[in-house]
């Protein structure tokens, strides 16, 4: 059974710039979100490029609820709870192949690609119940939905909608699979799975915290730009310098970005230009946009630049490195992250090969950038369980915001990202549905 806190005790964690440690550190009230946030709220599961054929399958987590994504015979995309009827044996452990069924390992009942119950061994002796065929199938997701194949699913029945929940931040998933000529991507180049000893929270909130790069990676952007002021003016930088560069950039780098708030807890940094603004352009790429979109509208495509796109609470997208962050909670100190790159179809392979090299660099665990940040959210982890201070800031910036209609912008270095994360926790814990 999951505790229950009274509204005002959660309201109490809370404030308009500072949230209290225990958000991080109190196992009870993971238990609580895990029910009140991953339970209702739309999670990233998977992209449909992943499952192509009829019985080809995933399987991940929702919240800490396992999940297999599967193809059915209708060619439909199924989002099934991976627990067996019988005594609840996980159904399948593999990460990703094609079955014809599922057979459960303990007592052997099978399951269709649908999920439907397929069969069950001896089962006269079930009496009056019989388990027939039919009856007793794998339990269904309540919701799922896609984005141009970007699948999400939620646990609750409730409104609302996938695209009302997301809002705008679904323009950056229409951006990525745009930014392909054929108009779609397909996943490529397997996933990183990096184990981070932290709360979720401290991941997602970092990933619009622009005021860590100079500080917590400035030994990488010291070393690329030691690098590029040797080389001659007109020499042309190895695709790492130019990846590795921009994390050494300053505070007024940042600032100028800017940061965007949008409801439920979703945002961005950046617009039209991000870190990943100067790069070079790939030979074939630009002609191959133009020959699919015309040049306006191809210009249009890439002109959007958005850093990182937070889709609150579970995922995060790139969209000019076609390349998104899955975040996993385990535990309260213990969340794993995982990587997909898209292959942009009718590009140059030249696209995909920076897309890895991106994610080599600074999402892998043995990258130059993503170990300076674990290592950051592990000293949090470890100096929030002492009692010396119960309150962390979320302070910078915090009259600064400006409003247009339901969405918030601020200067890049502003908290406003957290404290708009942290406003859609309270929500969410709090409802009472
Ligand atoms: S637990 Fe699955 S068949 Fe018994
Ligand atoms: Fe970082």
């Amino acid at each position: 059974m999951v505790r229950e806190f009274k509204i005002k005790e959660l309201r109490a964690l809370v404030e308009p710039t500072r949230v209290h440690r225990d958000v991080y550190t109190n196992p009870e009230l993971f238990d609580l979100e895990m029910d009140r946030i991953w339970g209702h709220s739309w999670i990233y599961v998977g992209h449909e490029s992943q499952v192509p054929d009829p019985g080809d399958f995933i399987t991940t987590e929702i919240g800490v609820d396992p999940v297999i994504m599967v193809r059915d015979d209708a060619h439909k995309v199924r989002v099934l709870f991976n627990r067996c009827r019988h005594k609840g044996a996980k159904i399948c452990a593999k990460t990703a192949g094609n079955n014809n069924y599922f057979r459960c390992p303990y007592h052997g009942w099978t399951y269709r690609r649908d999920g439907t119950l397929r069969g069950v061994p001896a089962r006269a002796g079930y009496g009056a119940q019989g388990y027939s065929a039919g009856d007793e199938g794998l339990v269904p997701v309540a919701q799922v939905d896609d984005i141009r194949g970007f699948v999400f699913a939620k646990k609750s029945p409730n409104e609302p909608g996938l695209r009302t929940y997301l809002g705008e931040a679904a323009l950056t998933l229409e951006n990525i699979a745009d930014r392909a000529p054929a108009g779609r991507v397909e996943i490529a180049g397997g996933r990183l799975r990096y184990r981070h000893p932290c709360n979720w929270k401290m991941f997602v909130e970092n990933l619009n915290d622009a005021m860590h790069p100079m500080i917590a990676h400035s030994s990488v952007g010291m070393a690329a730009r030691d690098y590029m002021k040797s080389q001659p003016a007109d020499a042309i930088y190895p695709r790492e310098a130019e990846i590795l560069f921009p994390f050494g950039s300053s505070y007024e780098f940042f600032d100028k970005m800017g940061v965007t708030a949008l409801p439920n807890g979703h945002g961005y940094m950046g617009g039209t230009s991000s870190i990943h603004t100067a790069y070079s352009d790939i030979p074939g790429y630009w002609e191959a946009m133009v020959a699919s979109y015309g040049e306006q509208r191809a210009r249009r495509i890439l002109s959007s630049n958005r850093h990182n796109t937070i889709f609150y609470p579970s995922f995060t997208a790139k969209d000019a490195i076609q390349a998104v962050r899955v975040v996993r909670p385990r535990a309260v100190d213990e969340t794993v992250v995982e990587t997909y790159h898209f292959r942009l179809v009718g590009a140059p392979e030249a696209m995909l090969e920076r897309t890895i090299a991106y994610s080599r660099l600074i999402n892998s665990s043995a990258g130059m950038v993503g170990p300076d940040d674990l290592d950051c959210y592990g000293r949090m982890q470890d100096s929030l369980r002492s009692m010396a201070c119960d309150w962390v800031d979320l302070s910078r910036y915090a009259d600064a915001d400006e409003s247009t209609g339901s969405k918030r912008t601020a200067t890049g270095t502003s908290d406003l990202a957290s404290r708009n994360q942290f406003s859609a926790w309270l929500q969410l814990m709090t409802a009472t549905d």
